[in-house]
């Protein structure tokens, strides 16, 4: 293999998790180059905006040099070949996420052969951490301090604090 092996890590991260921040660690010590590619327009509500998310996911990951941050829409495998990358990087935390992850990896071979889809486990502490959940239990009153980074946590606060002003008085 020659040129530098780059590396896409892409999903939503609304918002970044300390399990997205473990796989992108083990995935900078893997490549030389890895991309952190949030998907712009998936359809879904989402909490932050793309801009709110890369600016989390930029200072999360300011301490590794070979990380950056960028968005994408449509295809992730066009996305992934105008990169020139080599490599889709998606974490698996439990056999429940295997399914979709398979469906999702040769749909892309099926695509696009030249890219490969490596898996690789985040830390086992961070093995049930969801975007989703974490949304939750904030929203609930939970404390997910040790979940997501520090900047993350004051993000949430601060769209707390615009939940409450926007309540509806009973
Ligand atoms: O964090 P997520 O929601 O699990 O990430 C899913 C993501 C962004 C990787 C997936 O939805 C995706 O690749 N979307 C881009 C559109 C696309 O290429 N669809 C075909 C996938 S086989």
């Amino acid at each position: 293999m020659s040129g530098p092996n780059i590396s896409i890590y892409p999903g939503s991260f609304d918002p970044p998790t300390n399990g997205h921040l473990d796989l992108i660690e083990r995935g900078a010590r893997l490549f030389h180059r890895l991309i952190v590619a949030i998907l712009r327009n998936d359809g879904k509500t989402s909490l932050f905006t793309v801009a709110e998310r890369t600016e989390m996911l930029c200072e999360a990951v300011k301490h590794l040099p070979n990380v950056s941050v960028e968005s994408f829409d449509g295809l992730l495998i066009r996305f992934a070949a105008e990169k020139g990358a080599r490599v889709i990087l998606r974490g698996i935390r439990a056999v429940s996420d295997y399914e979709y992850e398979l469906q999702m990896a040769l749909m892309n071979r099926k695509l696009h052969p030249e890219v490969e889809t490596v898996f690789m486990l985040p830390g086992e502490a961070y093995s049930y951490v969801s975007s989703r959940l974490v949304k939750e239990v904030f929203r609930l009153g939970g404390d997910v301090g040790d979940l997501v980074p520090p900047n993350v946590v004051e993000r949430l606060k601060a769209k707390g604090r615009v939940w409450e002003g926007a309540a509806p008085s009973k």
